[in-house]
């Protein structure tokens, strides 16, 4: 992974996650459930999620929303479907706890992950942060609808 939005991403699935799957009860810890997607052994795909804190988002939807704070797929496995069917078991579990939404914030130059959310439903808006728009970020809203 080389794109510029990547080094993050590398990092919360290098440092962050494990540290915060390790340490759940760090003080100011978020509770966060993580999944992947092994095949022959490997792990080919990663993701992880939380309950949604924004205020703006939660006033909308109420408080049942997950922020999914991750996916990625080893790059030597992109573009089989893994990250389509890891992102559709979480929608899955979504429909299974009473989820109505799940959102992500997106680097708007992330055209691959931006293509997936809208492929699978998603709809992206603007990030006001005091009062203008992101012009980096968006957030996308999946909503998630029931069986
Ligand atoms: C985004 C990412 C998770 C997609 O994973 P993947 O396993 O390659 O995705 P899939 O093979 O399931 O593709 C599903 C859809 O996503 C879109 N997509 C995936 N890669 C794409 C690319 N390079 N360009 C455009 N669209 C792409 C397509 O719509 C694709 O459907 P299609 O193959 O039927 O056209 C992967 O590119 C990745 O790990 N990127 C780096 C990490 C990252 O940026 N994560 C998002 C921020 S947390």
């Amino acid at each position: 992974m080389d794109a510029p939005w990547s080094f993050g991403v590398e990092e919360m699935v290098h440092d962050y996650l494990p540290d915060a799957l390790e340490n759940p009860d760090a003080p100011g810890a978020v509770p966060i459930t993580a999944s992947g997607l092994w095949v022959a052994r490997k792990l080919v795909a990663v993701t992880a999620r939380r309950p949604e804190r924004d205020p703006a988002v939660l006033h909308r939807f109420g408080p049942h929303v997950w922020l999914n704070i991750v996916l990625a797929t080893h790059v030597d496995y992109w573009r089989r479907g893994y990250g389509r069917r890891l992102k559709g078991i979480v929608m899955q579990e979504a429909r299974e706890a009473g989820v109505v939404a799940i959102t992500s914030v997106v680097d708007r130059r992330n055209s691959a992950m931006r293509a997936l959310n809208r492929q699978l439903g998603g709809v992206e808006e603007a990030i006001i942060t005091d009062v203008e728009p992101d012009p980096d970020f968006c957030r996308c809203i999946l909503p998630i609808r029931p069986d």
